[in-house]
């Protein structure tokens, strides 16, 4: 803010000056050629200096607000690790053992620490309405500034890839869930439970696709099974998210079925498509009845 008061003063006193003198001395009727002048070393001097001064002042809540940013962050701080894949985030919570992915939660009036890291290409995280953006580098850890949400901000907060990194990189998306205290230790509980196992038919059935003939064990992990793979996003509480695709389209059961179906319908370019056996094979694909387990399944990780 102080330096935005700066800027406007600075706007005002040049622009006024500028209006100022393009009236003042404006070409009237019966003008003839103005006095012709080469250099004035006072007034070449006066606006080198002025800027210099101005720049020079702003520099210093400038630079100290970089030095208070780049900070450790305070002890009570969340720590969180955020890492891209092409084309999602996983994030990391190492004191409380959690591992999910697109949606980070996080308690509000707490400090929050996020370190950034890369499993591919660069990426860059940004969560617009809270903090700046800062870039996911392979082999290289970068910290996001800690932020805090305040007390009376809870709610959802969209996050988004802001470095052009391949087909998906626009739906690159992922969300902020900032919740009570006490919400985000629940959510922490149940995050650190396994997998809920199936209770239906149905859901069996989803379950037996899952580890067989579905291969989706080859990329995804779902704690409690044998399902151990960390090459897509973790899933084993995949029902308690609110999104779908790295914040594509909500997780409803209509969209998993059309993501199970053909998932670079709703996000051209995805891995999933390309890596998963069943699309190479038409023959091999998921029918109807199949897709309709799975998400029975998949939906009742809560
Ligand atoms: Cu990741 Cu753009």
């Amino acid at each position: 803010m102080w330096i935005f008061w700066a800027a406007v003063i600075v706007f005002i006193v040049v622009e006024g000056a500028l209006i100022y003198i393009v009236f003042r001395y404006r070409r009237r009727p019966g003008d003839g050629l103005p006095k012709q002048t080469h250099g004035n070393t006072k007034i070449e001097i006066a606006w080198t200096l002025a800027p210099a001064i101005v720049l020079a002042v702003v520099a210093v809540p400038t630079v100290t607000t970089l030095i208070d940013l780049s900070g450790a962050p305070p002890d009570n701080a969340l720590h969180v690790r955020a890492i891209g894949h092409q084309w999602w985030f996983e994030f990391e919570y190492p004191e409380q053992g959690v591992t999910t992915a697109n949606e980070l939660h996080v308690p509000v009036g707490r400090p929050v620490s996020v370190t950034l890291e890369s499993k591919d290409v660069i990426h860059s995280f940004w969560i617009p309405k809270v903090v700046g953006k800062v870039d996911m580098v392979p082999n290289h850890v970068n910290r996001l500034p800690t932020f805090i949400i305040p007390e009376d901000s809870p709610g959802m907060y969209l996050g988004q890839c802001a470095e052009l990194c391949g087909t998906a990189h626009a739906l690159m998306k992922f969300r902020v869930i900032a919740e009570t205290t006490e919400e985000f230790e629940n959510w922490v509980q149940l995050q650190n439970e396994p997998g809920k196992p199936p209770s239906t038919e149905l859901q069996q059935m989803g379950y037996d696709l899952f580890i067989g003939k579905g291969s989706c064990l080859a990329c995804h992990t779902i704690e409690g099974t044998i399902a151990q793979s960390k090459t897509g996003p973790d899933l084993t509480h995949f029902g308690s998210r609110t999104s779908l695709g790295a914040g594509v389209v909500e997780n409803t059961p209509d969209n998993l079925a059309l993501w199970l179906d053909h998932p670079d319908n709703l996000k051209p370019g995805t891995i999933m498509a390309s890596n998963a056996i069943i699309y190479r094979d038409p023959s091999q694909g998921l029918n109807d009845s199949e897709i309709e387990s799975l998400v029975a399944y998949l939906k009742g990780l809560k």
